[in-house]
């Protein structure tokens, strides 16, 4: 008899944003009056740029004749995509090869199919609270998982050590969900532990467009990551493209273990398992890394900033502590009075109708810290830091 994946028995029930969105459902069931202020999945609220709705309308129009119709795109990218990339990656001093991009459908999804390059056997080590993705799909894949704890002794961002032990190592920078982001010499550590033992960094950087200052907007800015290190990044956070699906995956070809070279093997994996990503969306992609496109990303990125320092000031007037908000679209508060996490998740909806993400769904030592997203509407943001400021001061 066919035997189904017996790792699924391992995950939790339901996936966090999933299990979120049923008790919110239930709750909008309840009470069909009441209007809910959404500050939790990460899900943008404003539309796409100029740019991209242009190449997307014409990329459709380009669909609609003989003369510039397209059918299967190459399956590792566009050209011209795969340009572009490397084109905004070289605006920061990193050139990679064109064939080292490539296109993917999104963040998520690649983190889970990547894991096709490594053998099952080899452990993963994820720095905790994570993006529960990481650890979900690993579970499914049977890998074995370590966590490295971050928290306010180490400012979130955790450092290898001489007992760590990984083959593979997720990192995620600015993080999802503290917000912390890891300067050029912390990065150079993970570099460095990663080459002398042979592992390889999964660095996701989906939220790079959010970094102000001179921080690593990359793993490549660092000397060494070529022969440790895959990037994982995507438009939707960069460009608003969550709903639109869009992102790219750089593997150096100086990427190699026991002999098998990880970009080759990429090849191989996209071109057996994907027929290519829609030329309509790599388009819109293009446009996006065009100089027009790359400044009226702004526009929206400057918005979801107001945003987070709308919730910072609300914080700064209850005292309560709280991380990120600065170089990414997150802040990461300490529960008031030593709540639970979940409990507060409860409090804030029946009080006062605000999503938000309990510490806990990215891991046991998220426990006693909640996250807020700024990727709302501004209107919404500043009625829901009211309402927060409000029960805080209630609650003390
Ligand atoms: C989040 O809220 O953590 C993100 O939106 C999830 C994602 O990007 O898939």
């Amino acid at each position: 008899m066919l035997k189904p994946n017996g790792n699924y028995r391992n995950l939790k029930e339901s996936y966090l944003f999933f299990g979120i969105s049923q008790k919110v459902a239930a709750y909008r069931a309840e009470h069909p009056e009441k209007p809910l202020y959404r500050l939790g999945i990460g899900d943008v609220s404003l539309p796409l740029c100029r740019a991209a709705i242009q190449a997307l309308h014409s990329a459709a129009d380009d669909q609609a004749k003989e003369e510039t119709f397209h059918g299967y795109t190459p399956e590792c990218g566009i050209p011209e995509f795969r340009a572009a990339v490397a084109g905004y990656y070289s605006r920061r001093g990193v050139h990679p090869d064109p064939e080292e991009i490539f296109v993917s459908s999104g963040a998520s999804d690649e983190l889970g199919d990547i894991l096709d390059l490594f053998d099952a056997g080899s452990p993963a080590l994820i720095t905790q609270p994570a993006y529960p993705a990481y650890v979900d799909a690993s579970v499914m894949a049977g890998r074995k998982t370590f966590f490295l704890n971050a928290g306010p002794e180490n400012d979130f961002l955790p450092l290898p050590g001489d007992d760590t032990a990984a083959d593979l190592i997720y990192l995620c920078s600015p993080n999802n969900p503290t917000g912390a982001v890891y300067s050029r010499e912390q990065l150079q550590s993970w570099v460095g532990y990663a080459n002398r033992h042979g592992a390889v960094i999964l660095f996701d950087a989906a939220y790079e467009a959010f970094i102000e200052g001179d921080l690593p907007h990359s793993i490549f800015e660092i000397p060494g990551a070529e022969t440790c290190a895959i990037e994982i990044c995507s438009l939707s956070k960069t460009a608003g493209f969550t709903g639109t699906r869009l992102g790219y995956t750089v593997i150096p070809k100086a990427l190699e273990r026991d002999g098998m070279n990880l970009n080759a093997m990429w090849v191989r994996n996209r071109t057996t398992k994907t027929n290519g990503i829609s030329y309509l969306l790599q388009k819109a992609g293009i446009a996006v890394f065009s100089d027009e496109g790359l400044e009226q990303i702004q526009e929206n990125i400057r918005i979801y900033k107001q945003n987070a320092q709308v919730l910072m000031d609300a914080l700064d007037q209850t005292g309560i502590r709280y991380w990120g908000g600065k170089n990414a679209p997150y802040i990461w508060m300490a529960c008031p009075n030593g709540m639970k996490s979940w409990d507060f998740f409860d409090l804030l909806l029946n009080e006062i109708q605000v999503i938000g993400t309990p510490g806990e769904g990215f891991g046991a030592c998220g426990e006693g810290y909640f996250r807020l997203s700024s990727f709302g509407k501004p209107e919404e943001t500043k009625t829901a830091a009211e309402r927060i400021r409000k029960l805080l001061e209630e609650t003390k």
